[in-house]
C-alpha cells in the first residue's frame, strides 16, 4: 500500500484562495507572495473555532500575527507605556538556563494567554542609562507560575526588519566561508566564524540559528504565537510540563496534526523572501557620503559589516554584513543560543538603518541604542579596535561616518 500522505490545502488556504483566484487556477509566482503577505498579517485565534481554519493560537503567545511584531515587515518600535509595558509586542523576553529554557517558563516569557490559562508575566522594561548608551532593566512583573529559576538569564530581543532576507538566503555558502577566520590567522583581532546548526550553515536570526527563512517562520509560530507546524509539532508551543493548565488547553490541530501546515509556512517564507532589499537614501552632497564610506573601511567597520557579498549571479548584495558570528564583548552578552555563545552575535546587516531610525526603532539586538553613535559605543570584544578607531576620529570625520550609515 502506498503510504504517502495526501497533500490537500488547508481550509484556511482554500478560503484565502477563494478571495484571490478563480477556481481551478494554479498558484504561481506573485500570487504565492500575495497569499503569503495575507498570512503574514493574519491574526490567528485560540481554539476551538467552528471552521478550524485559523485557530490554535497559544495557549501562551506574545502576539497574534507576524505583522504585530514586524509592522509592515519593518523593525519593532521601542516605545513603552508610562508604566514601562512595551506598547507593541515586538520586544520579546527570551529565557536561557545553560542552553535550555527556564524549567517552568520555557524559552520565552510570553505575555498573552488564552482564556482559562494563566498568563506568564506582564514584563515592564526600564531603560537604564549607562555611559554613552542605555540598556534594559527587565521587571517580569507578576509571574503566573512562581519564580524563575535563579540560574535563568533573561534577554530582550527586538524584532528586526525583514527586507532583503531573500537575497541573504541566496548568497552562496562559499562566499560566507571565505570571510570566516575563526583562529584570527590574519591577526586583525577579528575572528568571525560560521554558525553550524546540525552541520548546516546558520545565517538567520540574531544568533544565526536559522539555516533557512522557513526555520524562522516555524520558530515564530511556535515561540511567538503558540502554533504548531510540521517542524515544531508541539501544539502547546512553549508550555512546559509544570504548566498543567497550558498543556491541557484545547488545541487547534485536527487529529494531532500540526495547527499550521507546511504550505502555509512555505507561503509566508516565500513572501518574506520576496521583500525587496532596502535602498540607501541618496546623499544630497556627494562628498560626505564618500568620505564616510572610506572611513568605514579605514577604521575596520567593513571587516565585519562587509559592504557587499556576492549574490548568486555575482551581483553585489549590499547588506553590510558577513553573516558570521562575532564576539562583541560582555556589554552585549546575554544568553547562548544555537551555536553562538552569550557574547556572540551575527553581524547585524546595516541596510535599512535609515528607515529604522525614521520610525524611532532602537538599534542592536534588543533595541537599546537610540542612535548610530550609541550602537558603536556598545561595540567591544572583536570590535574594540574599530570602536576605538571611531573614538579617535575628528568630530568632522565622526559626523561623516555616521551620516553615511544613517543613509543606508
Ligand atoms: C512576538 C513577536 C514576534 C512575532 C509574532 C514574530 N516575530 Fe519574527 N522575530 C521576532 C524577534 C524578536 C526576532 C529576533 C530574534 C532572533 O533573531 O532570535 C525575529 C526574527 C525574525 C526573522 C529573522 C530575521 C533575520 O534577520 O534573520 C524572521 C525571518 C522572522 N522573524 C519572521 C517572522 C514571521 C514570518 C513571523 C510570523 C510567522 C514572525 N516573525 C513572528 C519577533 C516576532
Ligand atoms: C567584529 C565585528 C564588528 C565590527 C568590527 C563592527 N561591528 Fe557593528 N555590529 C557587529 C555585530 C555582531 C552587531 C550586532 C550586535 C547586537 O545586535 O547586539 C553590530 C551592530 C551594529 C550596529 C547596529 C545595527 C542595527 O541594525 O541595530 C551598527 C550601527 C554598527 N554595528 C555599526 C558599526 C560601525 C560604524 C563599526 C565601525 C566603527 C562597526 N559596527 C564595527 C559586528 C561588528
Amino acid at each position: 500500500m502506498n503510504a504517502l500522505p495526501a497533500i490537500r490545502p488547508s481550509a484556511l488556504l482554500v478560503s484565502i484562495l477563494g478571495l484571490l483566484a478563480a477556481p481551478g487556477s494554479t498558484l504561481a509566482g506573485d500570487l504565492d507572495a500575495e497569499i503569503g503577505a495575507r498570512l503574514f498579517k493574519r491574526a490567528w485565534v485560540p481554539a476551538p473555532t467552528a471552521t478550524k481554519a485559523d485557530d490554535g493560537l497559544g495557549p501562551h503567545f506574545d502576539a497574534r500575527s507576524c505583522a504585530a511584531c514586524h509592522p509592515g515587515a519593518g523593525r519593532a518600535s521601542r516605545r513603552l507605556a508610562d508604566d514601562g509595558e512595551p506598547r507593541e509586542p515586538g520586544l520579546v523576553i527570551r529565557l536561557d538556563r545553560h542552553g535550555a529554557g527556564d524549567p517552568v517558563y520555557g524559552r520565552q516569557l510570553q505575555t498573552g494567554a488564552v482564556a482559562g490559562v494563566a498568563a506568564e508575566a506582564r514584563p515592564r522594561l526600564a531603560a537604564l542609562p549607562a555611559g554613552e548608551g542605555m540598556r534594559w532593566r527587565v521587571d517580569p512583573g507578576a509571574l503566573g507560575y512562581g519564580p524563575l529559576s535563579d540560574e535563568t538569564r533573561v534577554s530582550v530581543r527586538a524584532a528586526p526588519a525583514l527586507h532583503g532576507l531573500g537575497l541573504l538566503a541566496a548568497v552562496a555558502e562559499g562566499e560566507i566561508l571565505t570571510r570566516a577566520d575563526p583562529d584570527d590567522r590574519d591577526g586583525d583581532g577579528i575572528s568571525g566564524r560560521a554558525a553550524r546548526i546540525d552541520g548546516k550553515l546558520g545565517r538567520f536570526g540574531q544568533k544565526a540559528t536559522g539555516v533557512a527563512i522557513v526555520d524562522q517562520v516555524a520558530g515564530a509560530f511556535s515561540l511567538d504565537m503558540g502554533l504548531s507546524t510540521p517542524a515544531r509539532p508541539a501544539a502547546s508551543g512553549d508550555c512546559t510540563a509544570t504548566q498543567v493548565d497550558c498543556l491541557g488547553a484545547p488545541s487547534g490541530s485536527d487529529a494531532g496534526g500540526p495547527e499550521i501546515d507546511a504550505e502555509i509556512v512555505r507561503l509566508i517564507g516565500h513572501f518574506v523572501a520576496t521583500l525587496p532589499a532596502p535602498t540607501p537614501q541618496s546623499s544630497s552632497r556627494r562628498e560626505p557620503g564618500q568620505a564616510g564610506a572610506r572611513l568605514f573601511a579605514a577604521i575596520g567597520c567593513a571587516a565585519c559589516h562587509a559592504p557587499a557579498l556576492a549574490g548568486p549571479a555575482g551581483q553585489p548584495v549590499a547588506a553590510f554584513t558577513d553573516l558570521l558570528l562575532h564576539d562583541l564583548g560582555p556589554g552585549l552578552a546575554d544568553a547562548a543560543e544555537g551555536d553562538a555563545n552569550a557574547a556572540e552575535w551575527r553581524t547585524a546587516p546595516l541596510w535599512g538603518i535609515s528607515s529604522a531610525l525614521k520610525r524611532g526603532a532602537g538599534l542592536l539586538h534588543d533595541g537599546r541604542a537610540r542612535t548610530v553613535a550609541e550602537a558603536i559605543g556598545w561595540h567591544d570584544g572583536e570590535a574594540r579596535r574599530a570602536r576605538t578607531g571611531f573614538d579617535g576620529l575628528t568630530v568632522t570625520d565622526r559626523k561623516a561616518l555616521i551620516a553615511f550609515i544613517e543613509r543606508l
